[in-house]
């Protein structure tokens, strides 16, 4: 008898049937997403990053908490902002758009640059010059967009984005489009279904625009109402101490700091953030400089995970509450990574040991390694 379609022979392991191949946020989270059939899909299969222990960490920080690390750096432009770009360069295609612009410290205008790329739109993209970190600057560059150094904060540019976008046929895909927290919100859904289904107790998560810490909180309440999460997280949001306006309760003119991602005095999503902190049961704190460098080194060398100085700023986070005492016995802990450190090589050059320069010789290398030469024989 001939075999029958759909009959497995002896012996054949099924394939590919237990996990479809992943499409990205719009298609995974598609029922929480303002899309339709007819949205057209603009998507470089972000979303679906590590949720990584981090036991190593947690030793060195001086407690026993279980601490987990969502690496967003792992998303296609190494950075969080996919996930918003995703939905925001969908929308725009599907309302006809031809043009996308964005205000940027660096990673959203990577991010605007090479969706834009996908879609085939035009993007400006304005960063305050001089204070973009290598790596962002390149992405722009490369993936076409006009990019445009303004002499002023990043706050000047949104500034002149919000305005430029309400006089001229543009997409504004700052975080004051909606769409763009829409999409940032499913890095919440991922988090409680790698927790089986439940938030962590504490979230620790960077402070810069506060759209972030606004839509991770609007994830974990939509995933919480609709039965798909037991709980919710306190959740708690760090600023720069040179960049801390919503910890200091007014604009800072000049902000300043190593991180530079998060350099912003005036946040667009200030109240939304404060209310994200307010509601959950957490706060908004700051870490300063050298808290930052440390807490960028230590991730890296104890975990392996590089993130950029910015991102760094929930791990110092967390250092500082394990020294305030503020941490919990027991609670589980998520920290937002939400870049890659490859973003900001002159950071990562400043904060390592330089590397040595030796001749090309056995002998020269053992000695500088401290290791006896063999006798030979
Ligand atoms: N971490 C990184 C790596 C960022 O790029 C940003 C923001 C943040 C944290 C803070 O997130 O603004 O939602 O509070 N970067 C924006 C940009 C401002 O232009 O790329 P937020």
């Amino acid at each position: 008898m001939a075999e029958g379609a759909g009959v497995r022979r002896a012996g054949m392991a099924p394939s590919h049937e237990a996990t479809p191949p992943w499409r990205g946020v719009i298609e995974r989270y598609r029922e929480f997403l303002p899309v339709g059939e007819e949205t057209p899909v603009i998507t470089l299969l972000e979303g679906n990053t590590p949720l990584l222990p981090a036991r190593r960490l947690a030793e060195k920080l001086g407690c026993d908490n279980p601490i987990w690390l969502k690496l967003e750096g792992l998303n296609p432009t190494g950075s969080f902002k996919d996930r918003g770009m995703t939905v925001a360069v969908s929308k725009a295609v599907e309302a006809g758009s031809q043009a996308v612009i964005c205000a940027s410290t660096g990673n959203t205008a990577a991010s605007a640059a090479a969706y834009a790329a996908r879609a085939g739109l035009e993007a400006v993209v304005v960063i305050p010059k001089g204070k973009t970190a290598l790596g962002k600057l390149t992405q722009a560059m490369i993936h076409g967009a006009r990019v445009l150094q303004v002499e002023g904060s990043f706050d000047d540019a949104l500034r002149i984005v919000k305005d430029l976008s309400a006089r001229h046929p543009m997409t504004l895909v700052n975080s004051l489009n909606p769409f763009r927290l829409e999409g940032q919100k499913t890095a919440a859904f991922e988090i409680c279904e790698a927790l089986g289904d439940q938030a962590p107790d504490l979230h620790f998560i960077p402070v810069g625009n506060a759209g972030n810490i606004t839509a991770y909180w609007k994830g974990y309440r939509e995933f919480h109402s609709c039965g798909r999460s037991t709980s919710l997280p306190k959740m708690r949001g760090f600023q720069a101490e040179g960049a801390a306006p919503i910890v200091r309760g007014k604009v800072v003119e000049e902000p300043e700091t190593v991180a530079s991602a998060i350099r912003i005095g005036n946040p667009a999503s200030w109240q939304e953030a404060v209310m994200a902190a307010e509601e959950s049961g957490g706060f908004i704190d700051m870490v300063s400089d050298e808290e930052i460098i440390a807490a960028y080194s230590l991730l890296a060398a104890s975990e392996g995970t590089f993130g950029e100085p910015a991102s760094a700023a929930s791990v110092a986070g967390l250092a500082k509450d394990v020294r305030l005492g503020r941490l919990p016995k027991g609670a589980t802990v998520v920290c937002t990574i939400t870049g890659h450190g490859l973003k900001d090589p002159d950071t990562g050059l400043r904060a390592a040991a330089k590397p040595a320069s030796l001749p090309a010789h056995l002998e020269a290398i053992e000695q500088h390694l401290g290791l006896r030469g063999s006798s030979g024989g």
